[in-house]
């Protein structure tokens, strides 16, 4: 029932396409991120990762309605996965020579997987690395997916300070304070740890860090989250990126959850995952612009339109709208995305998708001509705006990049998540099963 079920599914993703971006176009995003220099850092390869999984293999994303995480661990993976296994082995390799692992010492090592300033980042690739680990790719090129997983975990569980002992973790090392971006780096990974280690706790840890962060960043009137809370050089505005990827991270946790067979045990988490991911999407969605983008920061209309919060908003607002129009969830079936955050992501992907332009080489008013996302913030530079054209003047002005490598990646996102989302539609059209 289930294969056929997400066989069917499967194929009706290739149907039909209109308002999405073209396999030249993707193929031209996808070659700036390979060729980019300087190289990515730790939590854009994560995202880059998941970006990639869900775009080209979405038969083995717990994203896609149906998929049990276990049929991925028996069967062979497929040549679509390679990019994703390939990163996964660049990372372990890292590890493998930064912290001189042998098989002798390597169980005994509590390190981050790759070096990077924030003790949240490194965590984003580690899924991909459990992954890795279990298609069994240490078998064919001898290094240690595993123990580089179980490292990384045992790092944030005892090095990485926290509000308290079963509190938050802290996104920096060199001080306790907490990001938001952390819901996007830091529990999906602890939940794929979890379900690939068959431990309940894991996954329980990775829906209390989302607790957890929601408790000190969200302000309960208007439902937003900030940016940061507590230690110095604190960003506690409403900053559009840092809640799109609580919401990404809440709709990953909750599939991963769902994918599993803890999903009947943890029922009520992932009720409480929908709902905390509807209230800020809700929240948002009150704040998206008369432009149809997201200012820099959502509250404040002297900042600069940012079209990489704008498609992070976008592409999980899709995705969870799949999940539950799937009724794939042990939840009531009763329970719908609020139709304001569905009428906000469908205004940004057609703002983004098909605003059209005489002057950019792509045709499309929110791409440059190499198909750059624009106009973004600075992923290396929350405040900034990312100047554009990437003439050497605006590249050292940006710190040394020509694009946002994660809003490129959120770009693969949206146009894989409206994919599927298009393809729910069409299966519920055409009158098939539990749709
Ligand atoms: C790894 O080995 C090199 C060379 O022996 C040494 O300089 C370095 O400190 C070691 N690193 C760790 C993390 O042990
Ligand atoms: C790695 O794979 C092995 C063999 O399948 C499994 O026993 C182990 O739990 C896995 N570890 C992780 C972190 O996924
Ligand atoms: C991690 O914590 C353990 C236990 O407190 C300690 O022995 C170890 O030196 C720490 N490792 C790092 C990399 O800080
Ligand atoms: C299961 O996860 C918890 C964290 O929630 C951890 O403390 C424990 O060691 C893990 N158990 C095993 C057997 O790995
Ligand atoms: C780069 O582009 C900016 C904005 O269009 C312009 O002001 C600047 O002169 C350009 N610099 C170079 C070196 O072309």
């Amino acid at each position: 029932m289930r294969t056929t079920f997400v066989s069917l599914f499967i194929a009706a993703l290739g149907l039909a396409r209109a308002q999405e971006l073209t396999d030249a176009q993707i193929t031209t995003i996808k070659n700036g991120l390979d060729s980019a220099q300087p190289p990515l850092q730790s939590w854009e390869i994560g995202t880059y990762a998941e970006a990639l999984l869900e775009l080209d293999t979405p038969s083995w994303s717990t994203l896609t309605p149906g998929v049990p995480f276990a049929t991925y661990t028996t069967a062979a993976p497929p040549g679509s996965l390679d990019a994703v296994l390939a990163i996964a082995r660049s990372v372990v390799q890292q590890w493998t020579d930064a912290n001189n692992v042998t098989a002798a010492n390597a169980h005994t090592i509590s390190a981050p997987l790759l070096t990077n300033a924030a003790a949240g980042d490194p965590p984003s690739t580690g899924f991909a690395v459990v992954l890795a680990n279990l298609t069994g790719q240490g078998a064919r090129d001898g290094l240690l997916y595993g123990a580089a997983a179980d490292s990384q975990v045992r790092w944030l569980l005892t090095n990485d300070s926290r509000t308290g002992p079963d509190g938050a973790l802290s996104h920096r090392p060199d001080q306790l304070q907490l990001w938001d971006d952390f819901v996007y780096m830091v529990p999906p990974f602890l939940a794929h740890y979890g379900v690939a280690t068959r431990n309940a706790s894991m996954l329980r840890e990775a829906y209390n860090q989302i607790r957890q962060y929601r408790a000190l960043l969200r302000d309960a009137e208007t439902g937003l989250w900030r940016h940061m809370a507590l230690g110095y050089s604190c960003d506690e505005g409403y900053w559009a990126t840092g809640m799109g990827w609580v919401t990404g991270g809440i709709v990953r946790v909750l599939a991963l959850i769902a994918s599993s067979h803890y999903s009947a045990e943890l029922a009520a988490e992932q009720a409480d995952l929908v709902q905390w991911a509807h209230e800020l999407q809700s929240a948002l969605a009150d704040h998206l612009s008369d432009e149809h983008l997201f200012h820099n920061y959502v509250d404040d209309a002297s900042t600069f339109l940012d079209a990489a919060s704008s498609a992070l908003f976008a592409a999980f607002a899709y995705r969870l709208d799949v999940l539950l129009r799937a009724r794939t969830l042990p939840l009531p079936g009763s329970l719908v995305t609020p139709p304001a955050v569905l009428a906000a992501a469908e205004r940004v992907r057609k703002e983004l998708f098909t605003a059209p332009s005489a002057t950019t080489g792509s045709g499309l008013a929110h791409f440059t001509d190499d198909m750059t996302l624009q106009p973004v913030t600075n992923g290396h530079s929350y405040p900034y705006e990312l100047l554009l054209p990437p003439n050497a003047t605006n590249v050292a002005a940006n710190g040394g990049i020509a694009m946002s490598y994660e809003a490129q990646g959120f770009v693969l996102n949206l146009q894989a998540a409206y994919r599927d989302w298009r393809a729910v539609g069409n299966f519920a059209k055409s009158g098939r099963g539990m749709w």
